[in-house]
């Protein structure tokens, strides 16, 4: 018999002293993101493709389903009384909770569609979330709460809407995936203690903005891409997915670096991918199963934020690499 998510988050509970709000908190994003995968699966056929024909904070197009799964998130957590606050990628601001509802100990930072280029073409997609301590316990949280490093974090977790449904997870008990059993609705445990290996032959950057890369990310790319011959000695493989969800667990399964450096494209944005849900989450997430996220320069983990929609640049993934890449900075 496979582990529930129920059952493993009340191991955790009675093993490592989980608290049972945030247990109770993690079943609710789990059920919204089961929501989320099942308007994913309809296609066509249930209306959520295209665009909504508004635009988000970051300037970007929202899909359809970028605002839908934004709402199913908001609607699910709003009411449970575990949290004091919402913050998300497609909202200007925080989200507060309505008054209806009491104020709880948590803050949910979420990227609640990440590979929004893909939903159109059929290829996976996800969702990212985070959980930060609330500073206000009861209280309504502004956006200054939600401006705590990366290590603060209690949780992180994304899903991928592909072939399958997973979910995989961190309460800093290292990583667990979670496969959506679509008979029973329920999340299984089918791996545990994910650990990745630290040497890797496979990378994924957009290879279309090397020539706005920083000359360390150049040399490093280049040598990678000399192969055999070159100074590394080995040949590299090369998979970008388009979704940060399915490329990370691409790595979390058999290891490689993911890379999205800052470029000059526009001097004003250290990187395309935002801190707040995507580089903390996944960060937290990659070291649990024991590889290394930093910034070039920087763990992610120690960046003090300083605002919600604040960008980085992200490297992570198998250690080794991780560190190379870094030391060229
Ligand atoms: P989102 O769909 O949430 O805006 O995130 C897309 C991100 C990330 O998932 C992916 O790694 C990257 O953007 C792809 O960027 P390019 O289109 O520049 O390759
Ligand atoms: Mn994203
Ligand atoms: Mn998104």
């Amino acid at each position: 018999m496979k582990l529930s998510l129920t059952h493993y988050l009340i191991r955790c509970e009675r093993e490592h002293g989980l608290d049972s709000d945030l247990r109770l908190l993690l079943e609710t994003v789990a059920r919204a993101c089961k929501t989320i995968s099942h308007a994913v699966g309809k296609g066509a056929l249930g209306n959520v493709l295209g665009n909504a024909g508004t635009t988000n904070v970051q300037g970007e197009a929202q899909k359809k389903l970028d605002l839908l799964s934004n709402e199913i998130l908001f609607e699910a957590n709003c009411w449970g009384g575990h949290l004091a606050g919402m913050a998300s990628e497609e909202m200007h601001g925080p989200m507060g909770i309505p008054v209806a509802y009491p104020r709880g100990k948590y803050l949910l930072l979420f990227d609640p569609l990440d590979g929004s280029s893909n939903i159109d073409v059929n290829v996976s997609i996800g969702t990212i979330f985070s959980v930060l301590p609330s500073p206000l316990t009861g209280e309504d949280a502004g956006e200054a709460a939600f401006l705590q490093s990366g290590a603060r974090q209690v949780c992180a977790g994304y899903t991928v809407y592909g072939p399958q449904t997973s979910l995989v997870l961190t309460v800093g008990h290292g990583v667990q995936v979670f496969t959506l059993d679509r008979d029973t609705g329920s999340f299984l445990l089918t791996q545990s203690d994910v650990k990745i290996p630290v040497d890797t032959c496979e990378f994924a950057i957009n290879m279309s903005n090397a020539r706005h890369w920083e000359t360390p990310v150049k040399r490093y790319v280049d040598e990678l891409l000399a192969g055999k011959t070159g100074p590394r000695g080995t040949d590299f493989n090369m998979r970008w997915v388009a979704s940060m969800v399915a490329d990370v667990h691409r790595i979390m399964t058999r290891g490689g670096i993911f890379m999205y450096p800052r470029d000059a494209r526009d001097p004003a944005k250290p990187g395309r991918l935002r801190l707040m849900y995507e580089g903390n989450p996944m960060a937290f997430l990659i070291e649990q199963a024991g590889g290394a996220a930093t910034d070039g320069r920087r763990r992610i983990l120690d960046i003090e934020p300083t605002k919600l929609h604040e960008r980085v640049a992200v490297f992570l993934g198998s250690s080794n690499e991780v560190e190379r890449v870094t030391s060229y900075h």
